[in-house]
């Protein structure tokens, strides 16, 4: 169990109850009820000026005491925390432990979640092909044509989902998560994984820090897509998907923005 001594951090709410004073993200960031199906809840943290990285190589340039209590709430929150390997590899993702400020959030629940991780080439962190205390296993995703060393070694370890085709689809990920359960997901992304997300239409929250910094251009967004990503989008968007501004917060300089998926999308 991990204890937390990070300092107290405190969320200013501006909306939808602007100058009530102190928030719980907890309260504030709570799942829909009685959900029937998985609901896709991103996090993602970008500059002012919308870059997603960091001269680190990774977000962490941008993140903050405050930005960190959230990612920490938010993943006692989930049944599952789902990311693309990329930002496993780079972030060094491990199988998460227990945190003893996740008691009440998780009550009737395991004591942490799973990771779900996404990848064709199945170069995964050793970190995520540990089972937890519980012996609970990483789900990993890929695809048939996956390095067959790589994919005997990964299923030896992890509880493996192998799709047909070149891609694991947006769609392979809500129902796989979906059989096993795992309804309140949270995905960190990275930008790759997130556009096809977007792109299918199977995004429902986007929870999005907006950083007190500036990183200039070169950056990638929150959602990027490109070469080597069949289904994520090379030009302009051909969508423009309405979202509602769900909730607002502020800590220390920092905006903490929880848009979802407007009913009307279909
Ligand atoms: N600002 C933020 O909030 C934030 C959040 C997360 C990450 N980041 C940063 O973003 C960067 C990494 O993100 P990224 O967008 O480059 O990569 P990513 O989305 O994290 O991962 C892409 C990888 O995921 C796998 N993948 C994605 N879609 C797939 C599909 N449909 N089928 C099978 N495998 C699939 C592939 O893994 P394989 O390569 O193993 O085949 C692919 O290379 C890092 O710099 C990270 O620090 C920033």
């Amino acid at each position: 169990m991990v204890s937390d001594s990070a300092p107290p951090v405190r969320f200013r709410e501006l909306l939808p109850r602007p100058g009530a004073g102190d928030a719980d993200p907890a309260a504030a960031y709570a799942y829909p009820d009685r959900l029937e199906r998985p609901w896709i809840r991103a996090n993602m943290v970008a500059s002012a000026d919308g870059g997603a990285v960091g001269p680190s190589g990774g977000s962490r340039d941008l993140s903050s005491a405050a930005d960190r209590r959230l990612l920490g709430t938010l993943r006692g929150l989930c049944d599952v925390l789902l990311v693309g390997a990329r930002t496993a590899r780079s972030e060094g993702y491990r199988v998460l432990r227990a945190r003893r400020a996740w008691e009440p959030l998780r009550r009737g629940r395991p004591p942490a979640p799973p990771t779900a991780v996404v990848s064709r080439s199945l170069d995964l962190p050793e970190g995520l092909l540990e089972a937890d205390p519980q012996g609970r296993r990483t789900i990993v995703l890929t695809v048939a044509g996956a390095p067959a060393e790589r994919l005997a070694r990964v299923r030896r370890h992890a509880d493996v989902v192998v799709v047909e085709g070149l891609s694991v689809g947006p769609e392979h990920i809500v129902d796989a998560l979906g059989e096993r359960g795992l309804y309140r997901v949270l995905t960190e992304g990275g930008p790759h994984l997130l556009a096809e997300f977007v792109s299918a239409g199977l995004l429902d929250e986007l929870c999005l820090t907006t950083s007190p910094h500036l990183l200039g251009s070169g950056s990638p967004r929150v959602v990027a897509g490109g070469p080597g990503t069949p289904g994520a989008p090379e030009r302009a968007s051909a969508r423009c998907r309405p979202v509602r501004l769900a909730g607002l917060l502020e800590s220390e300089g920092s905006l903490f923005a929880r848009y979802v998926r407007d009913p009307g999308d279909t």
